[in-house]
């Protein structure tokens, strides 16, 4: 017990070191152990939606955000073991966008692992995706734990195949967030089997980590801040003692538990979404969230963008966000109440409260 205490006041002093003067988007996740010689971080950038104008012109903000996070992302202290993006990397799936980020990406130091998005995807069902940066779901091992990957962003085979007549009408449909032509995302039958059969090679109390690009659960369908199958999925995870979701899409600060489920978004370097007060008037909110949340002002324009560290001491998610502002916020696990929270702005008194959008 004491040697992951070490290991949390450590990681937090050195969290704190490299906060100072900093304002990026992105993470730094950190897996302590008993043993801490077996610690290692990884980084986590997400949701850069690269923009294509014309010829060679980008929209400049996507384009400055995700290159301040890979420059930062060189120069941490300790270098991570490997790097995850979270997809969307391109804000309407196109090769002169994907080829802009994975050239932006690509002075990043070691290896990178990518999630696909909706933005990557829906053009041409990721064809184009796969060849630059490989298969769309896909599991590998790190130092005792296992990362899954899945590609959570597709949705029925009507809706994908027959219903709009050209791919970038499809696109068009799928980018709009509250698009009420859009169809809820899901991880589907097929990646669900592959699913259980990845995970019958591991023993039950392997730290599991899994990475998509929606919430594997259900918050907003309006906004699809959704995956349709997320009990299915949720129920293949369940036997396992330590599971940990983190997830992009949302381009907000988000944490919740289901079960033995502990629900982490990431921020984006793009922009971010506001907080509909609609949350709690979705209809079939199932599961709701169980931990109230602290909501940012949606009309500054960088607020809940930023960057985050992630400390899995325990094999539970801590996360340690810097806003662009420089201000902080905390989100750790909480050992009594068995779920995330936020270190401050849980009490009532000083929560946010969410807004409503007319
Ligand atoms: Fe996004
Ligand atoms: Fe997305």
């Amino acid at each position: 017990m004491n040697t992951i205490n070490n290991s949390r006041r450590n990681f937090i002093k050195t969290a704190g070191a490299l906060a100072v003067g900093s304002t990026l988007p992105l993470s730094l996740v950190e897996l302590a152990f008993a043993d801490s010689s077996q610690n290692f971080t990884f980084a986590y950038i997400s949701d850069a939606h690269i923009q294509h104008i014309k010829d060679n012109r980008f929209v400049r903000n996507w384009d400055k955000g995700l290159i301040r996070a890979v420059a930062e992302t060189n120069l941490l202290v300790p270098k991570p073991d490997f790097v995850m993006f979270g997809g969307d990397l391109a804000q309407l799936g196109s090769k002169p966008e994907l080829d802009h980020g994975a050239e932006i990406l690509s002075a990043l130091h070691g290896d990178v692992h990518h999630v696909m998005g909706e933005h990557d995807y829906y053009l041409d069902l990721g064809e184009y995706w796969e060849k630059l940066f490989g298969p769309q779901y896909y599991s590998f091992d790190h130092k005792g734990v296992h990362f899954i990957v899945l590609n959570s962003i597709k949705t029925y085979d009507d809706w994908t195949f027959k219903r709009w007549p050209t791919a970038e009408q499809r696109m068009l449909e799928m980018a709009g967030l509250d698009n009420p032509n859009g169809s809820p995302f899901m991880v589907g039958e097929e990646q669900r089997l592959w699913l259980k059969n990845d995970l019958a090679k591991i023993t039950k109390d392997t730290p599991v980590v899994v990475f998509s690009h929606s919430p594997l659960q259900k918050i907003y369908k309006g906004w699809n801040f959704w995956t349709e199958d997320a009990e299915q999925v949720q129920a293949l995870l369940k036997p396992f003692k330590k599971v940990s979701v983190i997830y992009g899409h949302v381009h907000q600060i988000q944490y919740n538990q289901i079960g033995n489920i502990s629900f982490n978004s990431v921020m984006a370097t793009a922009w971010p979404w506001p907080y509909p007060q609609s949350y709690a008037q979705a209809e079939q909110h199932l599961p709701k969230l169980t931990v109230p949340m602290n909501r940012a002002d949606p009309f500054f324009e960088r607020d809940a963008t930023g960057w985050q560290f992630i400390n899995m001491a325990n094999g539970n998610v801590d996360l340690n966000f810097t806003l662009y502002d420089n201000s902080s916020r905390v989100v750790r696990y909480n050992g009594k109440q068995k779920r995330p929270e936020d270190a401050v702005y849980q009490d009532e008194k000083v929560r946010i409260v969410p807004q409503t959008h007319y």
